[in-house]
């Protein structure tokens, strides 16, 4: 394995990312780890992320020197290159900055780093310090007019530099850079794939747990479905899991989990329908936030009054993603993050956790789930938030309201899927704005209600698109959901994109 050790760039889990994909098992350590804690993790190289500070900032994140000591191939990328500038004898200053693509000159024929790539390069830049002397036994093998000191290397000691983000794409030669200190500097195997990824955890699950209990809290969510037909692989029986149905679940959603999980993969489930307990809360209730708080904290409720029923549990297991540890850092990394999917944790509440996906992105996550035979459907299901339907009915919540955002949305699944966009769209689903118009069907005047349709492009939810789904396949949705469901006589398609707007209307 490599390890990547965080100095808090926005780009740090992007490295790990990187080796990974190159079938080498990464992580991102905090910058804190002794060279006895990487001395014991045996890593085949060490790579120093970018960070925002400067190293004569009193804040200044450092690094235990004895790990230059340890003889492990070290990279650094931008302030990890200035840092060990700055701990070996070389010279550091403060810059103007640059940032962007920016075009560098290979200068030397031996730049192990650069083998096989064009002498004249674009890189993607972003610093504010620069190295303006490499240490003893480096040397300089790129440069450009704003960063004289682009690269360096010392080939005895396998000291790497880079000013410049090899792990981002506008880096043209970025992935061969990295493969080269990955390969020919670090030797390390490219043998890391999620079958090992499955024997291992199962094996450190049964360390860890031995003959305790585990509780898992299930959503209806990939991350926690995984992680159920995970442990149950790994423990068996020793798993309970509390599937807390809010009755604002998506059309046979409940079903289709409870089938698969406890019908297919056989998971000791205790389903607790709590739809009325929910839909009382909310009743009355049409400010947006506070809908969210109620769920949210309803569901804590209800997840607490299981648990407590249950004798012996020890560990409680969830469906934490890399992307929700590394969020704030790896210093703060064993903070629990409340799993907005589940609600929160239960405050009062001591166990250990369990936290197998912890390790892996979202598409890892489904790629473990599709491995342990998880049906692809239940695994590549668009994001669904925690709050569920509550926040799709906008304003207040009634019985009547929800069934047709149910119908509506299930519709327009059904038609998107036959049309084979569903994965080509990022989220898709209706929502119940609450006005009403007059139209005709039949012979007669109708006075009911308009659904909206959302559909959104996006690679991450942060920013999206409206998708550009294709009239016939909107003309056949609209023509369904008048159809079929009771009290809609308008169908409208919201062509915002995020921003100005959110996907969700609430
Ligand atoms: P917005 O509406 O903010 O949504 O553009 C961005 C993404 O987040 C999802 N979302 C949530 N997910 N709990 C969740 O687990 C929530 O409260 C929540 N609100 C929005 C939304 O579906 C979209 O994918």
């Amino acid at each position: 394995k490599i390890i990547v050790l965080d100095f808090g760039s926005q780009y740090n889990q992007l490295i790990t990312r990187r080796i990974r994909d190159l079938g080498i098992y990464s992580e991102l350590m905090s910058h804190e780890i002794t060279a006895d804690e990487v001395k014991a993790l045996n890593p085949k190289g060490i790579i120093f992320s970018g960070g925002p500070d400067s190293v004569y900032a009193d804040s200044a994140l450092g690094v235990d020197p004895e790990i230059f000591k340890l003889g492990i191939p070290i990279l650094g990328i931008c302030y990890g290159m200035q840092l060990m500038a700055y701990n070996l004898g070389g010279q550091v200053k403060s810059d103007n900055g640059q940032y962007g693509r920016a075009a560098i000159q290979v200068t030397s024929d031996d730049a192990k780093l650069f083998a096989n790539t064009p002498k004249q390069q674009n890189v993607w830049m972003s610093h504010g310090d620069l190295v303006t002397k490499v240490p003893e036994g480096f040397t300089a093998v790129a440069t450009s007019p704003a960063c004289p000191i682009s690269a360096m290397q010392d080939t005895t000691r396998n000291f790497y530099g880079i000013q410049f983000h090899a792990e981002v794409r506008n880096t043209d030669y970025g992935n061969e850079i990295l493969k080269h200190f990955a390969f020919d500097v670090c030797h390390a195997d490219a043998n890391w794939s999620m079958d090992d990824f499955i024997d291992l955890s199962i094996q450190h699950i049964r360390e860890t747990v031995g003959d305790k209990k585990v509780l898992l809290g299930l959503s209806g969510g990939v991350d926690s479905s995984v992680v159920g037909v995970l442990l149950h692989k790994a423990i068996g029986n020793q798993l309970t899991s509390i599937f807390v149905d809010h009755g604002l679940l998506r059309k046979g959603e409940a079903e289709q989990v409870m089938n698969s999980l406890k019908g297919k993969f056989g998971l000791n489930i205790i389903e607790v329908n709590a739809a009325d307990r929910f839909l009382s809360k909310l009743k009355g209730v049409s400010e947006p936030e506070k809908k969210r708080k109620i769920i949210g904290n309803e569901f804590i409720q209800v997840f607490n009054d299981e648990a407590q029923k249950l004798d012996g549990i020890d560990f409680l297991a969830q469906g934490t993603l890399y992307t929700d540890v590394v969020e704030s850092g790896t210093d703060t990394a064993h903070t629990i993050k409340s799993h907005h999917n589940v609600g929160g944790l239960p405050k009062d509440m001591h166990f250990q956790l369990i936290e197998p996906l912890r390790t892996l992105f979202k598409d890892e996550a489904r790629e473990l789930g599709e491995k342990l035979g998880m049906p692809s459907d239940l695994v590549w299901r668009q994001p669904f938030p925690g709050p569920g339907l509550g926040i799709r009915v906008i304003g207040e919540i009634t019985p009547e309201k929800l069934q047709i955002v149910r119908d509506s949305d299930y519709i327009l699944r059904d038609e998107i899927k036959k049309a084979g966009l569903d994965r080509d769209i990022w989220q898709y689903f209706t929502v119940l704005p609450g006005i009403r118009s007059v139209g005709v069907m039949g012979d007669g005047r109708t006075y009911d209600y308009t659904v909206g349709i959302r559909a959104v492009t996006s690679i991450d939810g942060m920013t999206a698109d409206f998708a550009r789904i294709p009239y016939d396949v909107l003309a056949k949705i609209s023509t369904r959901i008048v159809n079929e469901v009771d009290h809609v006589n308008r169908i409208v398609y919201d062509v915002t994109s995020k921003p100005p707007s959110t996907i969700e209307w609430e």
